[in-house]
Order: structure tokens, then sequence, then C-alpha cells
């Protein structure tokens, strides 16, 4: 699969992993159980987690590049989860005015979604991904056998991406979902990574920098989600978690607003839960809290909040200047529930 951007184009490679040259960057989890993949490779090691992808540990990233002796000719190859692609897609984009990368995922979210596209960045204590860069990398490996050492609550984080893209853009898919849900070690998983995937490329190629509305879609269920790990530190809930609480918010949000059914509340639902996420928070009380950080969403301009909304399944908008009050009531309302 090929996808084209501003500057060129890449190759997505649905093929048994090989580790090209470079230097490899990749979490302890990672190279605990693949360092036979990463002999006689340059390798930096990284600890696991949300909290990884901060300023300090890019700082501290750049500086054993340096040590490495990495130069403008190097290429990093970003071997892990989201946390690593996007962490190392912004060193990429910023070591020395730039740099290749290569993104080889591990995780079902990473290979369904973070690895293409080209959006790389870090957390700051104050939001999610607000400090980054459009940097795509110049080749993705994508290797389905990598997700059988993947931990059960990181398969399901990578569902809300699989379920999100089926949300906005696949009734198809939401549908067999629906029927059958998704489990580890399913024989649907390399062609539903390559679904999820031609969904995603297809995406960022119509609206590369998120311009146009379209890009934004992927953001379904990401402003309260975000949100939702900003003030839990990034350490309670996974990625796919809070989205998934995130998806049953805002779809909640979209029938009040009078955008979609009431049905649409109990399909979504029964998709997050029959797949093992949740959707509801304790932290939903802190509403005040809530829309305070998501002021402060990319999506958000001059304070009003944005949000990309699901009419229907299938049908994904970006809203603007929603009504704060009515955010605030929704997340009430599902707090109490
Ligand atoms: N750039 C984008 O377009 C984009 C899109 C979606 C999400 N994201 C970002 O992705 C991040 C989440 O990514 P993630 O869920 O992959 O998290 P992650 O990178 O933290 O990986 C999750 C956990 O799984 C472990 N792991 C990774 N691969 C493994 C394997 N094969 N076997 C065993 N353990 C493995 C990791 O060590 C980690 O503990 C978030 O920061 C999110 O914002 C970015
Ligand atoms: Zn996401």
């Amino acid at each position: 699969m090929r996808i084209n951007h501003s500057s060129g184009s890449y190759e997505i490679y649905f093929l048994p992993v090989a580790i090209p040259n470079g230097i490899v960057i990749t979490d302890e989890n990672v190279f605990q159980t693949y360092s036979s993949l990463l002999e006689g490779r340059k390798t930096i090691i990284l600890a696991p987690g949300e909290q990884t992808k901060s300023l300090e540990s890019y700082g501290k990233l750049c500086q054993q590049l340096v040590q490495a002796g990495a130069n403008r000719k190097s290429t990093l190859i970003a071997f892990g989860g989201g946390v690593i692609g996007d962490l190392v897609g912004f060193t990429a984009a910023t070591y020395m005015r730039g740099v290749p990368y290569i993104q080889i995922p591990t995780t079902l979210l990473a290979q369904v979604d973070s690895s293409v596209g080209g959006k790389t960045g870090i957390d700051l204590p104050e939001g999610k991904n607000l400090v980054g860069s459009f940097h795509p990398p110049t080749e993705v490996q994508i290797d389905t056998s990598l997700l059988h050492s993947l931990p059960i609550r990181e398969f399901r984080s990578g569902l809300a991406e699989v379920l999100k893209t089926a949300i906005i853009r696949s009734p198809k898919l939401a549908e067999s979902f629906r029927l059958q849900p998704l489990v580890p070690g399913d024989s649907r998983i390399q062609a539903i990574v390559q679904e999820c995937i031609g969904i995603k490329a297809q995406v960022v190629q119509e609206d590369e920098f998120e311009t146009l509305g379209i890009r934004a879609e992927l953001n379904f269920g990401h402003t309260i989600g975000h949100a939702l790990e900003q003030i839990t530190r990034y350490s309670k809930y996974t990625h796919g978690e809070a989205i998934a609480i995130g998806m049953a918010i805002e779809t909640k949000l979209a029938v009040k607003l009078g955008l979609a059914d009431k049905g649409l509340i109990e399909s979504v639902e029964f998709l997050m839960t029959g797949h093992g996420l949740p959707i509801k928070a304790v932290e939903l009380n802190e509403a005040k809290t809530i829309v305070d950080v998501m002021r402060k969403d990319k999506k958000s301009t001059d304070g009003q909040l944005s949000m990309s909304l699901v009419k229907s399944i299938g049908n994904c908008q970006l809203v603007q200047n929603i009504n704060e009050e009515v955010v605030k009531e929704v997340l009430h309302e599902s707090a109490k529930i």
C-alpha cells in the first residue's frame, strides 16, 4: 500500500518484520520480547508507557542519538507501540533539522492507526500531543505476528481505535464486530489491520494537515479521551480505554445536541463493552476540569469547544462552537450512571 503526501510518498509493507539498517529505538518490554531480532543493531531502549512521550525523554533521546553517532544521514527505526512511534517521529522531525525514520509498529493500536499519517508528538503536563509536527515516515512495516505477545489490556486498547475507524467510516465493519467481537489470535486480524490502515490512509491523503475537517474525524472520542488521560496524568487509562469512554460520552453529546438518534448510544456502548472496553469513569464528575482541558485541545479555537461527532455509523463530522453547558450536563449525567 502506497501513501502519498505533500513531500513524497512511502510504502506500507505487510510482511514478516526485517529490521532495516539504522538506529533502533524501542522500549524495555518490546526489547525483552524481541531482542533476537535486534542482534547487531545499535539500539536505544526507553522506559515503556505514556510518560515516555515527554519533553524530558525527548531531550534525553536527542542526547543519546548524539552519543550513538547519529548524523543527518542516519535513519531512526521506531520499533514499538504508539508511544515509541510518536516520540521517535518527533525526534526524527527535529534532530539535526530532520532525519528519516521507519515505523515498525508492535501494538494493535500502532498497526491500525498511529504508524501511518505522519503525526508525531509528545505530551505536556498541560495536555496530550501539545508539541509535535507532521513528519511522515519513509516506510512502515506491519507484521501482525508481533501482536501475539501483546497483553490483553493493550490488545483491547488497540481495539478502541479499530472500533473508532469502523464507527466513523465503515458500517460494514461495525456490524461485523457487533455480530462477532474481535479477540486475540482472531483469524480476521490481518485483514482488519489492512482495512483500518486503508481507511486511515484514505483520510490522511484527503486532508494531510487536518485543515479541511476530514482528518479531524479520526479524533472521534479523543477530545474527551485526551482530557481524561491528562487529568489522570497519563497513568490510569490506556489511550484506547480513554477514547472508548470518550466515544461513549461524545455519542451521548451528539444525541443531546439533536445530531444523532438515541439508538446510537446503545450501538456504540455495545461495541465498546462487547470488546472489554470501559464506557464510564469516576473522573467524569470533574466536568469543569475536563472542559477546561478540552478548551486547550488543538481543534478548539478561541476557547470554543469543537469535537468530531458521529451522526450515524459511518457518518462523522467536525462540530464547532459546542455549548459548554451541554457538555458539562452530559458529563455529569454520565458520571451518575
Ligand atoms: N500519531 C498518531 O496518529 C496516533 C494515533 C493514535 C494514537 N497515537 C498515540 O499512540 C499512543 C498509544 O500507543 P500504544 O497503545 O501502542 O501504547 P504503547 O506504545 O505505550 O504500548 C503499550 C504497551 O505495550 C507494550 N508493547 C508494545 N508492543 C508489544 C508487543 N508486541 N508485545 C508485548 N508488549 C508490547 C509496550 O511496552 C507498552 O507497555 C498514545 O500516546 C497515542 O496518543 C498516535
Ligand atoms: Zn488515538
